[in-house]
């Protein structure tokens, strides 16, 4: 059986192979193991800059780590006899080179501040794939958009018929929820992007080391300064897991109108049947699976966040082997939530909508009264309750006529009478038309034609520009990478 270095001097006896795994985090380390070569690589340097470890011990323990970062971890490294990746790595960097020199790896941290760095250089990537996925999405929703600009489908409240809106207006609506999603996770990259490393176990170290070095090379963006705090908090994972789960929900709820979209009884979408399964025993059935999951999922995720909030929420300063429990939820919600977003994408770019569907339900249940209310009170200055008054007794009398409306107003007012005002049934028509309705709708954000032109240009604008800055971290993030690797190379050269 190997050696887990950490526990020879402290422990004796045996333990069950059940208390080992039961104690070890491999399995979830298997996130972070690239990452704690990079931590232990950046460290090694700044232990050899700052003349803690002589470049005698530097060269075998970097020329060690580099040989794992071209070749890949060796398997024996995951071995759940470790408590985690970090001893494992430790354990066998020892094994290969010595103590003499793999024994001073370890001089000025902790696994408190490496597993924190290392939590937070994994999130910092999946943060920025979880963001472009999100971009592609919105690039999606924006291209349906703008060949439905004038297609007119029904407007939902209460799942009733309410007024007459447009294809692009609806999908519009989400553009923007997931873009507030995507403002949400770069500002949580902001508070993810920060370096524990230096804190130790908590009380950082008497050997003189150089907190700023190795966040410069691991391409964080500054420190997380109390050490304390560095090792203890898990809250940027919390707020990570938190802006999932809204996104989560923004995506169940579209989810939901693609399920209810797909039913027969609507038939505004055809999914591809990429994204549908059928039945084993109801030959005809196509469902669509993929948004069910997808719906589910939001469940999976916020359960992830409910899993490492309740984790949190009690434990005293400062590190606590409760954290390394909060870590699975993590990479479960990050996991559930990017798949989700990915083919989310994918599910919109395949959909096929029926217009001529929407365009006969657009104008159903009398969802142009409100125009017809309004069109009253611009035409004969009738106060808006009036209106409203009358037209909604008209709607009850059965329909939307001159008849029905002129009985309303005299039972509203016996001094009102439209027939008088000059109303004809020409121009009540007219005033129900959903594209005249439509065309009204013109206040920004609104859904008249000329109004969706402007969003859609705004929203492209503020694409382009999220893409952009999405590149630009991405860029310095491996560019750190190639300096640390560079530097490194050139050590042991
Ligand atoms: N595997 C541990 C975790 O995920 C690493 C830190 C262990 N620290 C300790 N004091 N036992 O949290």
């Amino acid at each position: 059986m190997r050696k887990d270095v950490v526990r020879q001097g402290r422990l004796s006896g045996t333990r069950s192979a059940a208390i080992t795994r039961y104690l070890s985090s491999m399995e979830a380390d298997r996130s972070i193991a690239r990452a704690d070569l990079l931590v232990d690589i950046a460290h090694v340097l700044m232990l050899d800059t700052q003349k803690i470890n002589k470049r005698a011990v530097t060269k075998p323990i970097v020329a060690t780590l580099l040989g794992y970062y071209d070749d890949g971890i060796p398997d024996e490294i995951f071995d759940e006899q470790y408590e985690d990746v970090h001893a494992g790595i430790e354990s066998l960097l020892i094994e290969s080179i010595g103590a003499e020199a793999g024994g001073r790896m370890h001089v000025g941290r902790s696994r408190n501040d490496e597993v924190a760095t290392c939590i937070r250089i994994r999130i910092r990537e999946d943060l920025l794939a979880q963001m472009a996925a999100l971009l592609k999405v919105r690039a999606t929703l924006l291209a349906i958009a703008d060949k439905h600009i004038e297609s007119a489908m029904p407007g939902f409240t209460h799942l009733q018929h309410a007024q007459p809106t447009t294809l692009a207006h609806h999908l519009l609506a989400y553009e923007q929820a997931f873009s507030r999603d995507f403002d949400r996770l770069q500002s949580a990259y902001t508070r993810v992007n920060l370096s524990p490393l230096g804190a130790a176990a908590f009380a950082s170290t008497g050997y003189p080391i150089d907190r700023n070095l190795t966040a410069h090379l691991l391409g964080f963006d500054g420190l997380v300064t109390n050490t304390m705090d560095a090792v203890a908090t898990r809250d940027f994972a919390l707020e990570t897991l938190a802006d999932l789960s809204i996104m989560m929900a923004n995506t169940s709820r579209l989810c939901e109108e693609l399920v209810l979209w797909s039913s027969a009884f609507v038939r505004f979408v055809t999914l591809d049947d990429a994204v549908c399964s059928t039945s084993s025993i109801m030959p005809q059935k196509k469902n669509p699976d993929v948004a069910e999951l997808m719906r589910a999922k939001s469940g999976a995720v916020f359960g992830a966040f409910g899993g490492a909030f309740v984790t949190v929420k009690g434990l005293p300063m400062s590190y606590n082997r409760d954290l390394q429990d909060l870590t699975p939820h993590l990479w479960r919600g990050v996991q559930d939530a990017h798949e989700s977003i990915v083919i989310l994408a994918e599910m919109l770019d395949g959909a096929t909508f029926d217009t001529e569907r929407m365009a006969e339900e657009a104008g159903k249940g009398n969802s142009t009264a409100t125009e017809l209310a309004d069109s009253l009170v611009r035409t004969y200055g009738l106060p808006f309750r009036t209106a409203h008054n009358i037209v909604g007794r008209a709607v009850q009398k059965g329909n939307l006529s001159l008849a029905t409306l002129e009985a309303a107003a005299q039972e509203v007012d016996t001094k009102i009478s439209l027939k008088k005002l000059g109303l004809t049934n020409d121009e009540i028509d007219r005033m129900l038309d959903v594209q005249y309705s439509l065309s009204l709708r013109t206040a920004p954000g609104g859904p008249a034609p000329a109004a969706t032109k402007k969003s859609i240009a705004q929203r492209k604008k503020q694409l382009n520009a999220d893409s952009a800055g999405t590149k630009k971290i991405q860029a310095a993030l491996n560019l750190a990478e190639k300096i640390l690797i560079t530097s490194a190379r050139r050590l042991v050269a």
